[in-house]
C-alpha cells in the first residue's frame, strides 16, 4: 500500500472514533490513532475533564493505550481527525523510543518500510459475563494490567480494570514521561481507553498498586473518577488481605462537577486553534 493510501487509511480510522470523544466542554471532538508495527491500529479519543487540565488529549489516549496494550516501542505512524498542530507535533517528538516524522498535515509515519494497516486493536480483556467475575478475579486482572506498565521515573507499576455496563472490562497501565506533567495513571488510561470503544458508563473499577499494599486513587484519578464513572464500586488490591471497598464520591465528596461550564456559550472551543 502506498503511503498516501495508508494515511488515507489512519485518517478514517481517527475520523470514526471522533464519534466517541467526550468533549461537552469544548465541543470539539477529536480522535488519533496509532499504526503498529504489525498493522495494529489503536485509537484514542479526547476526553474532557470539568478540571480541564485533566483532560486527556486524543494522542495521549491513543498512546497509552498502546503501551498498556504492549505496543509502546512498535509504534510506525500516528493520524489525527484534524491538522496536526504544534502541541500534537511536540508530543509526538517527545515520546521516547518512537521515530516518526511528518507525512502528511494529519499524520505522522515511520520512514522504515511501513505495514499495511490491519484490524483496530480490540484491547477488552478475555473476561465475563460479568456475573461470572468475582472481585478476586478482577484484582488478578488489575495485577495483570500493571505488568505493561512503562515506569522508567518510579518503578511503581499500578494496573486497573475498568467493568462496563455492557461487560467489557478495559485494562490501564500507569504510563510515564520525561515530563511528568504528561504522566498517565492506570485508572485514567483505563477509563479513557472505555470512552475511546464507546463504552462510557462504568460498573466497577480494579485497581493495584503492585508496590503498595494500601495504595488508593491518586486526587487527579479521583477527580476523573467521579466525573467518568460516578456509578462504579472501586475495589483496591490489599494484597494479602481481602481488597477493600469504596466508589468514587466517598473518596472525592463535593468533586468538582463543572455545571455552569455546560451552558452554552460558556466555554469557547479551544481545541482545534493553536494556542
Ligand atoms: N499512579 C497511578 O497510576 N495511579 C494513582 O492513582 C497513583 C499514581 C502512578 C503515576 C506514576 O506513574 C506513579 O504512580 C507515581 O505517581
Amino acid at each position: 500500500m502506498s503511503t498516501a493510501a495508508i494515511t488515507e487509511v489512519l485518517r478514517e480510522q481517527a475520523r470514526a472514533f471522533a464519534r466517541h470523544a467526550y468533549a461537552p466542554f469544548s465541543k470539539t471532538p477529536v480522535a488519533a490513532v496509532f499504526l503498529c508495527e504489525d498493522g495494529t491500529i489503536i485509537p484514542g479519543v479526547r476526553v474532557e475533564s470539568a478540571s480541564f487540565s485533566l483532560s486527556l488529549p486524543a494522542l495521549l489516549n491513543a498512546y497509552t493505550t498502546a503501551v498498556s496494550a504492549g505496543y509502546r516501542s512498535k509504534l510506525a505512524g500516528a493520524a489525527l481527525s484534524r491538522p496536526i498542530e504544534d502541541r500534537d507535533a511536540h508530543y509526538l517528538s517527545s515520546l521516547p523510543d518512537l521515530s516518526i516524522a511528518p507525512a502528511a498535515n494529519d499524520a505522522w509515519l515511520s520512514r522504515s518500510p511501513l505495514p499495511d494497516p490491519a484490524e483496530v486493536l480490540d484491547p477488552r480483556l478475555p473476561l465475563g459475563p460479568s456475573a461470572d467475575v468475582s472481585t478476586n478475579d478482577g484484582i488478578l486482572a488489575a495485577r495483570d494490567a500493571a505488568q505493561a506498565a512503562y515506569v522508567p521515573s518510579s518503578d511503581f507499576r499500578v494496573g486497573a480494570v475498568i467493568e462496563t455496563e455492557n461487560g467489557s472490562f478495559f485494562p490501564g497501565a500507569n504510563v510515564e514521561h520525561p515530563d511528568w506533567a504528561r504522566i498517565l495513571c492506570a485508572e485514567r488510561n483505563a477509563a479513557g481507553t472505555a470512552r475511546t470503544y464507546g463504552e462510557p458508563s462504568a460498573r466497577r473499577v480494579f485497581l493495584t498498586c503492585l508496590e503498595d499494599a494500601g495504595g488508593t486513587p491518586c486526587g487527579a484519578c479521583r477527580q476523573v473518577l467521579a466525573e467518568l464513572a460516578p456509578d462504579a464500586a472501586l475495589w483496591m488490591d490489599r494484597h494479602s488481605e481481602p481488597p477493600e471497598k469504596s466508589a468514587p464520591d466517598e473518596l472525592l465528596p463535593g468533586f468538582f462537577e463543572g455545571t455552569q461550564l455546560l451552558r452554552d456559550g460558556v466555554v469557547s472551543s479551544t481545541e482545534e486553534k493553536p494556542s
